[in-house]
């Protein structure tokens, strides 16, 4: 793609107006303190500080993708500084694996796992298939799926099952948010005695509905089913406890809500059922303990970039992994509450917070999404994701611990007026 090509599409995504090249870079060398008890917006704004994203864009695309924070940034440069210099054998075995472990350590404790249980992938998508293709599921076996998964959760079993020959059994999506027990309801009434293993998300990035996963996971355990949980827009922004959700699989990416480097993901094997899941990849370099010794063994790989996500791990730790959960929601229940008050707009989120999470998903009256996303990027500097199609259609917007609540009012009130202007 040449230059003016790429600049035709920007302007037609509306990008070019809210990243007109010129980088703003603030670079607020100071550390980060861990938030206090009631952190101000004066707190926040430093978190803002540690992210490349220009001062006056309002970001709110964290179900899409996050911004890498400045912390991983220099990580990166330096540790492939360091490798450049220095690509020699030692340099691999010992420099770049320690990096790797070291990574390995916080997610563990991020999660509240042990290290043996931690396989680091690329994303999501290749840990969610590292699970479907990595099972023993035959003929008479039936996976229960959330018909709102990810396709990577969802046409990646339908697809295995056509492969293996087992049956993939769909749970419908309700038209709303049906409470905790109504989700446990639609998920146990889809097992059988023939049920293997169901497979859910954490917090749908179709309608912002966070699911009472450690409920199904426990109604499946007790039922001898296996659990894999989606948790792509959860980890990093909802403070994780796997030791008591106890799932059997969970799945994340670095690149968004835990802010690290691109193309990083996570994968949670329970020890327990470890020895009922095979690798697709067979190869050399495996990682140092427990099941990463036979689910890392990709050959050659990223290792500057692995060993960055301590990085961006270290960062939301410091802050607080509760402090951070508390400020999207704090910003999410803002929004829900300002948006639900402007005349014309529809929320398909809950107002419930012990249903949502921090996506908020609305119709903008009759205004049509993709417009009205190209006006805020365009004319307001604001980055929101245009839903289309039947399925709430509308707006997303998802902001995290880097918004400020001045933020929040922008996009209200761009909302505002352009419901009553039109687009
Ligand atoms: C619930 C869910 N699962 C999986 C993914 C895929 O994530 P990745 O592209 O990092 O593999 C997404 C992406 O938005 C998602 O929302």
């Amino acid at each position: 793609m040449n230059r003016r090509e790429f600049a035709r599409l920007a302007a037609l995504a509306g990008s070019a107006a809210v990243f007109p090249g010129a980088l703003d870079i603030d670079i607020n060398a100071a550390p980060l303190r861990p938030a206090p008890p009631a952190p101000d917006e004066n707190f926040w704004r430093d978190v803002r500080a540690k992210f490349l994203v220009p001062r006056d864009v309002a970001f709110f695309n964290a179900a899409n993708l996050c911004p890498t924070s400045l912390p991983v940034l220099d990580a990166l440069d330096r540790a492939a500084r360091a490798y450049e210099a220095n690509p020699s054998p030692e340099a691999r075995s010992t420099l770049m694996a320690n990096g790797r472990e070291a990574a390995r350590k916080m997610l563990a404790e991020a999660l509240r796992v042990t290290l043996e249980e931690i396989v680091i992938t690329r994303n999501t998508t290749e840990s969610n298939n590292t699970v479907s293709s990595g099972l023993d599921l035959k003929a008479g076996d039936e996976v229960v799926v959330w018909a709102d998964n990810h396709p990577s959760n969802l046409n990646a079993w339908r697809q295995k099952a056509t492969r293996f020959g087992f049956t993939v059994v769909s749970v419908p999506v309700p038209p709303s948010h049906p409470g905790a027990d109504g989700y446990v309801d639609l998920f146990t009434k889809a097992f059988t005695p023939r049920t293997r293993l169901v497979a859910v998300t954490h917090v749908s990035s179709n309608s912002g509905d966070l699911l009472p996963v450690a409920e199904i996971c426990a109604a499946a355990r007790s039922r001898g089913i296996l659990s894999l949980v989606d948790g792509a827009q959860a980890f990093g922004v909802i403070d994780l406890n796997l030791a008591t959700m106890q799932p059997d699989f969970y799945t994340g990416s670095m690149h968004k809500w835990p802010c690290g480097p691109k193309e990083k993901g996570l994968l949670y094997v329970r020890q327990a059922v470890q020895d009922r899941l095979h690798p697709s990849v067979v190869g050399v370099y495996g990682g140092a303990v427990g099941i990463s010794r036979t689910f890392e063994t990709h050959g050659q790989r990223d290792d500057v970039g692995i060993a960055a996500v301590t990085e961006g791990l270290k960062l939301q730790g410091t802050v607080g992994r509760a402090a951070v959960e508390a400020r999207s929601r704090q910003l999410a229940q803002a929004l829900i509450e300002k948006l639900g008050r402007l005349d014309g707009v529809k929320l398909w989120t809950s107002r419930d917070p012990a249903r949502s999470a921090a996506i908020v998903i609305f119709q903008p009256g009759s205004l049509d999404p993709r417009k009205l996303n190209g006006a805020l990027a365009q004319n307001d500097k604001i980055v929101a994701t245009a839903r289309t199609g039947d399925h709430n259609p509308g707006l997303r917007l998802a902001p995290h611990f880097y918004n400020t609540m001045e933020d929040v009012d922008r996009v209200v009130s761009a909302i505002g007026k352009y419901l009553k202007t039109g687009v």
